[in-house]
């Protein structure tokens, strides 16, 4: 392998992110030399996310930066849009040499061998399980809260997305492959589990005659000693079955906090949507998560302007903001995606008023935040201790039970531990206090 040394920037979700540390390990471990910046990098990887059109564009505009620097670099552009758009790419940009799918990171030492011979490298391939049978080796120190991939892909098709088409089909990975990932992670100082998946509460493992649910999944897990903290997203609300619901209530371990995107308040943009459920599911959902947990707190994500949306859809998605409370969002405009769908359908409403819908939208989010945050201050709340400041060392960053950041003004606090934080202050993005 000719490069020594390497460079990743990941674009998109938790799973991307998660999947560039693994292209980290795996080259570390053919001993290429990890760099924080693209210039002193013989390599540059690009781990690209197609959700949105803005993220894929920005791959291109990242590339003509990297070839500016002057210097022949090996390009490598893996992740969702190396699967959209596949060959295509050599011919957009003359400057990759390498396009690899998700899953297929392994393979990626092999690529760089070949390059050597060869002009480009392209594997767009879907055979998830030997991905992660490879890649369970690769292991590095995520820190104290630590994510595992349980479940790729997408069968549900909603009607804006891409994700089936640049993921595959959904797979669940084998729980015993999954546990002794967490043991690996807890040795390293692991005390927070996050679980992923596009469709994380989909998972079903039906290796060697399982039926693993992600409810036993979590209940497996939890019975680790060393893991003090167990999440999981992104959840599909049509797989929030009565276990999994139940396993909120029973499971000290499991936190009283679920990422459950609804993305429209209104019952015809929903259908419209194919999401496979009306408002009315949506919120006898949370009904019964809060009658199982009443502190639980739900966050979602949000896409305003669909095709076709009205004043009184939106104002639908409105009334469902101030009945839910969600306390943490995202919010998007809709942006048209090729292959999907919902891009063939007439959008007729001008990107003026989408911005507005947005801008509204977020006000409501933003307040609604706030106001829970600011219920904590002059309270006292457990923290996970995350880690400590480089730039400000009297300062320590955790988490509270509802994902609320927290940064702390203290001299003797160490990663790792739970520990009873006074709040005194707070915005709509954190909370501030000492011990
Ligand atoms: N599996 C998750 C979502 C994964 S994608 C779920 O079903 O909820 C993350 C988020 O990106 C989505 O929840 C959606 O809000 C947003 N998104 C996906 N496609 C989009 C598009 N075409 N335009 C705008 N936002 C989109
Ligand atoms: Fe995309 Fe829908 Fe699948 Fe989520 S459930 S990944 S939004 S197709
Ligand atoms: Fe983006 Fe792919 Fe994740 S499209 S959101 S990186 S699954």
């Amino acid at each position: 392998m000719q490069n020594r040394s390497f460079y990743v920037k990941s674009y998109g979700c938790q799973m991307n992110v998660y999947d560039s540390q693994k292209i980290t390990s795996i080259l570390e471990s053919k001993g290429l030399k990890n760099k924080l910046d693209p210039k002193s990098a013989d390599l540059v990887i690009f781990n690209t996310c197609n959700i949105r059109e803005k993220a894929a564009h920005k791959l291109y505009s990242d590339i003509g930066r990297v070839n500016q620097l002057g210097l022949k670099k090996t390009i490598a552009v893996v992740g969702c849009v190396a699967q959209a758009e596949n060959s295509e790419m050599f011919r957009k940009n003359k400057s990759i040499d390498i396009v690899l799918g998700p899953q297929s990171y392994h393979l990626l030492p092999k690529m760089l061998d070949d390059l050597e011979n060869n002009f480009k490298q392209i594997n767009t391939d879907f055979i998830v399980n030997e991905k992660f049978d490879y890649l369970s080796e690769q292991m590095r120190p995520q820190g104290v809260s630590s994510m595992v991939t349980i479940q790729e892909g997408c069968d549900k098709f909603c009607s804006f997305c891409v994700v089936p088409y640049t993921r595959g089909p959904e797979y669940s990975r084998p729980i015993k492959s999954i546990s002794d990932e967490v043991k690996l992670l807890s040795q390293k100082g692991a005390k927070e589990i996050v679980f992923l998946g596009q469709n994380v509460n989909a998972y079903n493992d039906k290796s060697n005659n399982n039926d693993a649910k992600l409810s036993d999944l979590i209940r497996a897990i939890s019975e680790f000693d060393s893991v003090k903290r167990i999440r999981y997203t992104t959840s599909h609300p049509i797989n929030m079955d009565e276990e999994l619901i139940q396993e909120h209530k029973s499971n000290m371990k499991l936190m009283p906090f679920l990422h459950l995107p609804v993305q429209s308040g209104s019952e015809s943009i929903l259908k419209k949507m194919n999401r496979k459920y009306d408002p009315d599911f949506y919120r006898r959902t949370i009904d019964r998560l809060k009658k199982a947990k009443p502190d639980i707190e739900i966050s979602s994500d949000f896409i305003v302007g669909y095709p076709g949306e009205t004043d009184q859809d939106f104002n639908d998605t409105l009334k469902l903001i101030d009945d839910i409370k969600f306390t943490q969002s995202y919010s998007f405009i809709y942006s048209s995606r090729p292959g999907t769908k919902s891009s063939t359908e007439a959008d007729n409403t001008p990107i003026s008023v989408k911005k507005e819908r947005l801008l509204v939208l977020q006000e409501k989010l933003k307040k609604i935040q706030y106001s829970f945050n600011n219920e904590f201050c002059n309270k006292t709340v457990k923290v996970l201790i995350e880690n400590q400041s480089t730039s400000n060392p009297e300062y320590f960053f955790g988490r509270t039970p509802f994902m609320q950041s927290v940064y702390i003004k203290s001299n003797d606090l160490v990663p790792g531990h739970e520990k009873d934080i006074d709040i005194t202050s707070c915005n709509h993005k954190s909370l501030y206090g000492t011990c």
